[in-house]
């Protein structure tokens, strides 16, 4: 909801006028929040309105007037209710596009190792691998913050080797933070990690890196102990200086109390609506991926079906000498 006109299209209740609008207009809103907004329209109108509070907040919201989406941002965010929505990508030409739709957070993940190698775990893409995808990203994005996972074998056990593969991925590709599956276990890697500057998001509950100890990608902690254990290892990584953490299919009511539980953002994938953002694979929203379906995922297109009807039509077009017609030659 960029101008003016959008802005009119909210109404009733709690009321404010909207006057004079040349280029700045100042806002006179009580109702519900009681304060005065002075806000930039770019729509030369001349309008009188009125709206609800809570829709017009989402014009001021921090996620529309940030330039550069940074952790702290995202802080911000979880402070005043504002969701955060995140996306995987692993290239240059998909990145550009989520940045200039304006995510607030792109994850090169280590799913990279599924949807781009057609590996069937996580654990074969390496950290020259993760570079190679990380850098591409990054010479796409001007706004979205950029999370790199650390992949599988170059950070568990050692945290000097963490720290090395976190430097790498910072020099070599100019991301923004790393992310590291795992609790307790690796909290000697992160805090080695955080002490050269570099922020860390955690990730808990699936941890596909782990897929061998699981044995399943079946929801986790759903259990008492286990559950009990996961909220440990999340105050915990807080209490060692994440950013932020990532809590992969769990039950919605524990991913709700880890959400209020700890001060920093909370994004969840396949853990129900209460966390403060959302993350899910680009490859499996956009329908490119068929055969992985879990309950929590939401398709918002069938990609693998127009970019295959796509190509049947060229390979026809091509077999039948309709392309190129005469527009399409010198
Ligand atoms: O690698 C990845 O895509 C992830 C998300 C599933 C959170 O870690």
């Amino acid at each position: 909801m960029d101008n003016a006109e959008d802005l009119c299209k909210y109404d009733t209740t709690k009321i404010f006028l909207l006057s004079q609008c040349d280029k700045t207009t100042v806002i006179r809103l009580w109702g519900l929040k009681q304060k005065v907004l002075t806000m930039r329209l770019y729509h030369p109108l001349q309008i009188c309105s009125f709206a609800i509070w809570n829709q017009y907040s989402q014009v001021m919201s921090i996620h529309k007037t940030v330039r550069r989406v940074t952790t702290h941002v995202l802080n911000e965010m979880k402070l005043k209710g504002e969701k955060i929505a995140m996306l995987t990508a692993y290239d240059y030409s998909i990145a550009r596009i989520l940045d200039e739709a304006e995510i607030d957070v792109i994850l090169v993940g280590d799913s990279a190792s599924n949807v781009m190698a057609g590996y069937d775990t996580t654990l074969p893409i390496t950290l020259d691998n993760m570079i190679y995808h990380a850098a591409s990203v990054m010479r796409a994005v001007r706004r979205a913050l950029v999370v790199v996972d650390l992949p599988f074998g170059t950070y568990q056990g050692n945290s000097k080797e963490a720290l090395v593969s976190a430097i790498r991925i910072m020099k070599e590709t100019g991301a923004h933070a790393v992310k590291l599956e795992g609790g307790h276990q690796i909290a000697e890697s992160i805090e080695r990690i955080l002490s050269a500057g570099i922020p860390v998001m955690g990730h808990l509950g699936l941890t596909p890196q782990s897929i061998h100890k699981f044995g399943t990608y079946v929801v986790r902690a759903r259990e008492e102990e286990e559950a009990r254990k996961l909220l440990e290892d999340a105050r915990l990584l807080e209490k060692t200086g994440c950013f932020a953490i990532v809590l992969e299919k769990i039950p919605a009511r524990l991913a709700e109390e880890v959400t209020t539980t700890l001060k920093i953002p909370v994004i969840g994938i396949g853990a129900g609506g209460k966390t403060d953002g959302q993350v899910l694979v680009l490859h499996d929203m956009l329908g490119i991926t068929q055969e992985f379906s879990p309950r929590f995922l939401r398709r918002y297109h069938n990609l693998y079906a127009e970019i295959k009807g796509a190509v049947q039509s060229y390979i026809s077009d091509v077999r039948t000498q309709e392309f190129p017609n005469e527009k399409e030659q010198y």
